[in-house]
């Protein structure tokens, strides 16, 4: 290499060497007899120091090096008179003899420090330059550290990573997709994989019985912090498992993740059924970091004239410990934040348990002292305690107090990014029922397994049906799903006709699954991880957009490449296209 050393590891042990340095010029400081110049690479930064009484021409070819100048010095490694223990290299700076100029540089549109002027936008199209300040780049780290290990660990256990094909078909099914025209084939299109789902069960039936892929993924959706267009995945699979056998393996290899790279110990995950998740949370992805759990008051508080709550379907409230001396204006941004559209409540109830033991709330006109007593025990509060209740529409209900929740758990500070609280949801619903389009729609995904014991409600009560179905949920965030699979075609022939497949289009859609379980398909099941949302998890962000080196804006545009883009009329004819926009 053109350097002897990185800018990140010179030391008082290094001191008289003679170095060569190469980086980028961070920033320079003309003080008349000397000139200091911080030199960066992805390491760290080091001191340059040149000399006016010494090495005059030197001196005056460093004064007009420019922010970002590519440059190669070699000197000699001295003692700093003012030394600097914040920098690992602060000990020591590099006295310069030699200066080459490697190459030069614009003046950067940002400043590339960790608290840059530069915007959102501006960044992302100059994504290049963002990647060189440190919290981009210890992303990227923290990102490869994670798919290192996850390798590890798989391989130890005997795991296969194998690719699966990018150019494959459109299904009905899920997302949208993305497509692809094919030019040989005119007229039609590939799409790309929403998930390798399909591969992975056929590498089952192959024998593969362990497989893995740290793998893209392409979904069609409308995008959000923790959505990207295309996004990666760590997808297995294994044969001849129950879901003990995944929730064992999985959990593995999450406490694996954790130790090895924020050497954090996770001891064994608790689990929650669905069922439980949305009574008590209000959601499948409950943040279990703090309590707050729901607690529904319905049977006591109906019958007193109330019309909101005689009316409702669900009354249920959370208890937010220690907040009963809340002002009204803080309770009146409870209450906007709970009836603006997003949340959709029509509006909050509240009981305060003052310190003194008195009880106070807003509908004191229906309920007595005895009364409110009685819901201040259901939530087993203590005074200080503040109690807000909502109430209407079951799930509608929930989902309001769930955001609710979450926003207490905000305000009080108990969702620490650096407190990791995983578990399992399991036993999700098979099916969920769209009213719009009046037919059920898989929950996870058409190739789950119902439970054995609930096979005989597919005829009776499909709506009933629980799955082999399990997400891993981190800190509220959804980080994994998988599912154990149908693998004998009646059962994934049924599964579909109740998905509303015709004969003909469930044998033209996924015939080639149905005709591979009649060769011999091990009973298998498997999972994949968000590998996105798991390295932002482990940062402490919420924007899976900072560990991914290239990503899309909101608008799932790369702003960078400039893409989408039109092409030109010759391509498009060549691929048998016609565009009237
Ligand atoms: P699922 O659709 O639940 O399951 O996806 C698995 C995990 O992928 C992550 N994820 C996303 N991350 C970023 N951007 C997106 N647009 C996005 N969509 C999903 C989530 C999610 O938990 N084939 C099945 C898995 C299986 O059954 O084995 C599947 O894809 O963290």
């Amino acid at each position: 290499m053109l350097r002897t050393h990185t800018c990140g590891e010179l030391n008082m042990a290094h001191a008289g060497q003679n170095v060569i340095l190469t980086g980028w010029v961070q920033r320079s400081r003309d003080l008349g007899g000397m000139t200091f110049v911080d030199l960066r690479d992805r390491y760290g930064i080091t001191q340059l120091v040149f000399n006016m009484e010494t090495h005059a021409a030197l001196c005056d070819q460093a004064r007009k090096l420019g922010r970002e100048f590519v440059i190669l010095v070699e000197g000699k490694v001295s003692e700093r008179s003012n030394k600097n223990a914040k920098m690992a290299t602060g000990d020591i700076e590099i006295t310069v003899e030699k200066l080459d100029i490697l190459n030069e540089s614009k003046t950067p549109p940002f400043t590339i420090e960790d608290n840059t002027d530069g915007g959102d936008e501006l960044r992302m199209k100059y994504r290049y330059l963002d990647l060189r300040r440190n919290a981009v780049k210890r992303n990227m780290e923290l990102r490869h550290r994670l798919a290192f290990q996850t390798r590890n660990y798989m391989d130890s256990l005997n795991f296969i990573e194998v690719e699966t094909p990018v150019l494959i078909k459109s299904t009905p099914e899920g997302a949208r997709d993305y497509v692809v025209p094919s030019r040989v084939n005119p007229g039609e299109f590939y799409a790309l994989p929403q998930s390798p789902q399909t591969f992975k069960q056929l590498l089952m039936v192959a024998g593969f019985d362990r497989y893995f892929q740290i793998v893209k993924c392409f979904r069609d959706e409308d995008l959000r912090a923790d959505r990207q267009p295309e996004f990666t995945q760590i997808d297995c699979e294994m044969s001849f498992v129950t879901q003990e056998d995944i929730f064992d393996t999985f959990e593995g290899l999450v406490v694996h993740l954790f130790k090895t790279v924020k050497n954090v110990d996770v001891v064994k995950l608790p689990r929650m059924t669905w069922a439980d998740a949305m009574k008590y949370y209000g959601s499948d992805k409950p943040d279990t970091r703090f309590g707050m759990q729901f607690v529904e008051l319905t049977d006591i508080v109906k019958g007193k004239e109330f019309k909101v709550f005689d009316d409702a379907e669900l009354v249920v409230g959370i208890n937010a410990g220690g907040c009963a001396e809340y002002t009204r204006k803080q309770l009146d941004e409870l209450t906007d934040f709970v009836k603006k559209p997003q949340v959709g409540a029509g509006g909050l109830i509240y009981l305060r348990y003052a310190a003194d033991g008195t009880l106070k709330s807003s509908v004191d006109k229906f309920y007595s002292p005895e009364e409110l007593k009685k819901w201040a025990e259901a939530f087993d509060a203590k005074p200080g305690d503040l109690i807000l209740v909502l109430a209407g529409k079951a799930n509608k209900t929930r989902k309001a107090l769930n955001d609710l929740r979450l926003e207490m758990g905000s305000r009080l500070g108990l969702r620490n990014p650096e407190t990791f609280s995983p578990l399992w949801v399991y036993d999700f619903p098979l099916l969920e029922w769209d009213e719009d389009s009046q037919r059920f729609y898989a929950m996870h995904h058409p190739f789950t397994s119902p439970k054995p014991e609930d096979i005989a409600l597919l005829d009776t009560d499909p709506g009933a049906v629980r799955a082999n179905a399990y997400d891993m949920v981190i800190n509220g965030v959804e980080v994994g799903g998988g599912s154990i699979r149908i693998h004998n075609k009646p059962l994934q022939h049924k599964m579909l006709q109740l998905l509303g497949f015709s004969e003909e289009d469930a044998q033209a859609q996924f015939g080639f699954l149905m005709n591979a379980f009649e060769f011999g398909a091990p009973p298998h099941g498997g999972i994949a991880f968000g590998f996105d949302r798991l390295c932002s998890l482990f940062g402490g962000s919420e924007s899976i957009r900072d560990y991914i080196a290239f990503p899309k804006n909101n608008a799932a545009r790369d702003v960078m490449i400039d893409s989408p883009s039109r092409i030109s009329d010759d391509q498009l004819k060549e691929l048998s296209l016609k565009v009237s926009i």
